[in-house]
């Protein structure tokens, strides 16, 4: 039976190292609220000038391409997930494929909006299009330059102290061999809670969904004109073009989802919570996974955590982690992976891979 294998992964992170300490020497805040409520002690920002969204992708890429022992003009096609794009359009995908120098215009480029599951989105995206035998080297990256965007004053500190940068990369390829590859995914959204964790402004809304905003902002539009709708001085002045995120109202879903589809994508693989040998959460926080981990009676070596070093880097995380975890030795040959994901969407999703 043909399946999907993860046939080589890599990572990259940013050389600058961004301390608790150091955030709190430009907003009010302290390590001890910080590792309290998140786990993060520190976190990666990219180089500014030099590195973004697509350079970060491209390095993770470079590893995880060698490391599948083939060479870029073999991808087949790139499916490119992120919450931080280069630009507005075109997305990311293209970018990547100029910054690795493919030039095999017969590969298709896709980009994934689904923020803190975009990865999980496009293994299962990824795993149908080899599954039909349609590409055999695709080219799967989660990549994340959140601190280009990010609110430094205190307004945005309950957002800002959470993410980082970084990003992870997989190439998936057909494989015959028994048991082996992706046995499950699962995918899942619920858009009544869009502006729960949101990044409105700018967009082309012109305040349509406000009907959806507990508080309704001030964009300022009424004194523009249509081409001005975009960003208004308005936005700039309070702070609107940056996330927003009602943390307890995601916390509470989070806990609750995550469960939810690891038992599902299990389910489906005909196994059960006790086969498990590596749980890969979403780096959301590290109070929600574990309380992941209480919940399905996991011991702390079935459970990557590396949110502490490189705080939530949204659809980089899980390829991170997993990265992380091959790469010490806690993933090995035939085991049971499982991947889980939630976030902003609301969307969240699962894998079970046998390694
Ligand atoms: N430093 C110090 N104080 C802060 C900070 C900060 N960085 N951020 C918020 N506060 C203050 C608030 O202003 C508030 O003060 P007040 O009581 O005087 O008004 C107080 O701390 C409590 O604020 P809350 O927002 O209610 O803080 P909470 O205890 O909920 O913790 C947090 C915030 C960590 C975001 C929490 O809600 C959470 O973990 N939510 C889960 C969401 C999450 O992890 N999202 C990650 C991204 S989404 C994803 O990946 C799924």
């Amino acid at each position: 039976m043909l399946r999907t294998k993860i046939a080589g992964i890599g990572y990259y992170v940013p050389e600058k190292v961004v301390t608790n300490h150091d955030l709190t020497k430009v907003m009010d805040t302290t390590d001890e609220w910080i590792q309290e409520r998140t786990g993060i002690v520190e976190r990666r920002y990219g180089k500014k000038h030099e590195e973004t969204t697509t350079t970060m992708a491209a390095r993770a890429a470079e590893v995880a391409i060698e490391r599948a022992g083939i060479s870029k003009e073999d991808i087949d096609f790139i499916i490119f997930a992120t919450l931080s794009p280069d630009f507005y359009f075109p997305g990311c995908g293209v970018l990547l494929q100029r910054e690795l120098g493919i030039t095999n215009s017969e590969a298709g480029a896709l980009d994934i909006r689904n923020q803190c599951s975009g990865f999980v989105y496009g293994l299962s995206v990824g795993d149908q299009f080899v599954r039909s035998g349609m590409y055999k080297n695709i080219l799967l990256v989660g990549s994340e330059m959140h601190s280009m965007g990010l609110d430094f004053s205190t307004r945005g500190r309950n957002v800002t102290v959470i993410f980082g940068d970084g990003a992870g990369a997989v190439i998936l390829q057909p494989t015959e061999e028994e048991g082996r590859g992706i046995l499950s995914t699962a995918l899942h959204s619920d858009g009544t809670y869009a502006e729960k964790l949101a990044f409105v402004c700018p967009g082309a809304h012109g305040g349509y969904h406000d009907k959806y905003i507990e508080e309704t902002p001030d964009y300022g539009f009424p004194d523009v004109e249509y081409g001005e709708m975009f960003i208004t001085e308005r936005m700039m002045e309070t702070g609107m073009l940056f996330p927003n995120m009602e943390g307890q109202f995601v916390f509470k879903m989070a806990v609750q989802k995550f469960p939810e589809v690891i038992l599902e994508t299990l389910d489906k693989a005909g196994l059960k919570k006790e086969d498990i040998n590596m749980l890969i959460p979403h780096q959301a926080n590290l109070r929600i996974s574990q309380f992941v981990q209480r919940r399905m009676g996991l011991r702390d070596d079935q459970i990557w955590n590396n949110i502490q070093k490189f705080g939530n880097t949204t659809a980089a995380s899980i390829p991170i982690a997993l990265c992380e975890a091959v790469e010490a030795g806690a993933v090995k040959k035939g085991d049971v992976v499982c991947l889980a994901a939630f976030g902003s969407g609301f969307t969240w999703g699962g894998a079970v891979i046998r390694w």
